[in-house]
């Protein structure tokens, strides 16, 4: 019996109920566009809802000298010159904007007595810019852009997974894929789509990701609909994930655990930070805290479950109730362990894909006719190192221009071509990889490629190891075409979990490819063999598919950034 198959039409489809595809959503339906919001994970629990500690606008409530123009500086320093200028000048310059637009809709944001949204120290900000609400930001966010979607009627479909991304003659026209509950095929009809599928992390085996999110999902709808992918290389290990237990290995322990003074010592009780920046000790930026604890860790100063000591037990009881609540909880529920009065156990943890697929600074439109890319999915703010709360200031500046450039773009067009052979494939597509009967388990796939990023694409890197670790998945990809797929009463979740294993070969892949081009230490990328930054590599390497990679200059940093940028020293880097 041939599957049901409903068809939908709407003038912007967005991919992804995260806070990205939202705030897209957002701005469509304000703008009276039609707009359908589809996602595979229920809108209310999405990735969004992890992020913790805060939301960065230079609102100069804390610190009266804070300027967008020394956030823009802040953010373009500490990406170590990889990021777009003009990406980090349009969200610095619009963050105050998007905060207001979070207050009017009702978001809860920690306050002073006197009213003042309060802000708190994240690593390498030159000033306290970090909004909160507790270290439930990320919760808050979803819940206030959710709240705000239902009261405009945002139709949302958050059981469906899109396979493929519909094009003809380089021009989108809509999207496939089918509902993880009861199998039904989706075809829909879009002038334009909005990609705001989220990351590739969940790759590595200790993520701050859950199961089945940020799979690379963005990356193959992307490169199969004809779009790039920068910098996939470049990805963020967060100095603190959780070692145990082991199905919950890598659950963030939010910066702002050390943004309210906590302390990282090894199993000596060092607090080694001294060695690596003793300036700025535990608020250095990401990627020397992370690759100071594996240093740590890898020259046996490590605790004796193989990670160092978080420690906020000298804290008030009162401070950790009110600005670490999630810490809290999360601990005693993961571990029965009391942050009040005993030391944490943390590990470097995969935990954002500063890379991602290729876009325009202006609007981010892929190149791609009808494609936008939003949120995790795209790249251009972030470069080799991202600063701690800027992902959500930029899904929300992002989320507003994305939605503004589709509803323009949908207007605009005069007539829209449809393609019935891409249906076709896609309809083929989904009807193989249902009826696979192989021999091969998508789960142990899915782990397989896990461990060969975690061996050898983690915080330190080598061409040997990189090498292998292609080599390593030509033998994944082989097997995967082997796979058995058994959809049951439950659902489709078997089927999903198999496009899932695609993008995260695709999204592997890229990454590998790309860490074995860039034969430099640059911010998150540490390179044994090319321990030294090198200027001709100050790049974004784009990647179009397998062996398909090219370098693309960035662009010059307007003059009045420039003046406030500031020289990044990187001694106390590569210690090991
Ligand atoms: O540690 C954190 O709270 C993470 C924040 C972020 O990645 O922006």
């Amino acid at each position: 019996m041939s599957p049901v198959e409903q068809r939908l039409a709407t003038s912007v489809l967005v991919i992804g109920a995260g806070g990205s595809g939202l705030r897209a959503a957002i701005q469509l339906a304000e703008r009276g566009t039609d707009v359908l919001l589809v996602g595979k994970r229920p809108a209310a629990d999405a990735h969004t809802t992890l992020a913790a500690g805060g939301i960065n606008a230079a609102l100069a409530t804390m610190d009266p000298a804070d300027t967008w123009q020394q956030h823009a500086a802040d953010t373009l320093t500490e990406s170590y010159f990889l990021a777009d200028p003009r990406t980090v000048r349009i969200v610095a310059e619009g963050a105050a904007a998007g905060v207001a637009d979070l207050e009017r809709w009702g978001m809860p944001f920690a306050r002073e007595p006197d009213g003042r949204i309060s802000q708190r120290f994240f690593g390498a900000h030159t000033f306290r810019r970090t909004a909160f609400a507790g270290d439930y930001t990320g919760l808050e966010i979803q819940r206030t852009l959710v709240n705000r979607a239902r009261a405009l009627e945002v139709p949302i479909i958050d059981t469906m997974y899109v396979t493929r991304i519909l094009t003809r003659d380089g021009t989108v026209f809509g999207a496939y894929g089918f509902d993880t509950g009861d199998g039904t095929r989706y075809l829909v009809h879009a002038d334009a789509v909005v990609l705001a599928a989220g990351g590739h992390t969940r790759i590595w085996r200790r993520t701050s990701s859950r199961r089945d999110e940020n799979t690379g999902d963005s990356f193959r709808l992307a490169l199969t609909a004809g779009a790039r992918i920068r910098d996939p290389e470049l990805v963020q290990f967060h100095p603190s994930g959780l070692i145990e237990p082991e199905d919950a290995a890598g659950t963030l322990v939010s910066e702002a655990a050390r943004g309210e003074g906590g302390v990282l010592r090894n199993r000596l009780g060092e607090r080694f930070m001294q060695r690596y920046d003793p300036a700025r000790m535990e608020l250095s930026t990401r990627d020397r805290v992370a690759l100071a604890a594996y240093t740590e860790i890898k020259q046996g100063r490590g605790t004796p479950r193989g990670g160092v000591w978080l420690d906020v037990s000298h804290l008030p009881r009162d401070t950790i109730m009110q600005r670490l609540p999630r810490v809290h909880r999360t601990l005693m529920e993961l571990q029965m362990l009391d942050i009040t009065t005993t030391p944490m156990e943390v590990a470097p943890t995969a935990h954002y894909s500063m890379g991602g697929v290729w876009v325009r600074p202006q609007d981010h439109g892929t190149g791609v006719a009808g494609l936008y890319a939003v949120g995790e999915a795209a790249s251009g703010l972030h470069g080799a190192n991202r600063l701690g709360g800027n992902s959500l200031i930029e899904l929300l500046v992002y989320g507003r221009i994305v939605g503004d450039a589709a509803a323009d773009y949908s207007a605009d067009l005069d007539a829209q071509p449809r393609g019935a052979g891409a249906v076709a494939e896609a309809r083929d597509e989904v009807d193989r990889v249902l009826a696979a009967d192989g021999p091969e388990n998508v789960r142990s796939l899915q782990r397989a490629v896990r461990d060969t990023m975690t061996e050898h694409a983690g915080v330190v890197r080598d061409e040997t190891g990189l090498r292998t670790g292609l080599a390593r998945l030509d033998d994944i990809e082989a097997a995967a075409a082997d796979v058995g797929v058994h959809p049951d009463l439950a659902g489709f979740q078997d089927l999903a979990h198999a496009f899932d294993l695609r993008s995260a070969l695709v999204a592997a892949r890229a990454t590998v490819e790309a860490a074995i081009e860039r034969r430099e230490t640059r911010g998150c990328h540490n390179r044994s063999d090319f321990p030294e930054m090198d200027e001709a590599l100050r790049v974004n390497l784009v990647w179009s598919g397998p062996g398909r990679l090219v370098r693309e200059p960035v662009a010059q940093t307007p003059v009045e950034i420039a003046a406030l940028v500031r020289e990044i020293s990187t001694v106390g880097k590569l210690l090991e």
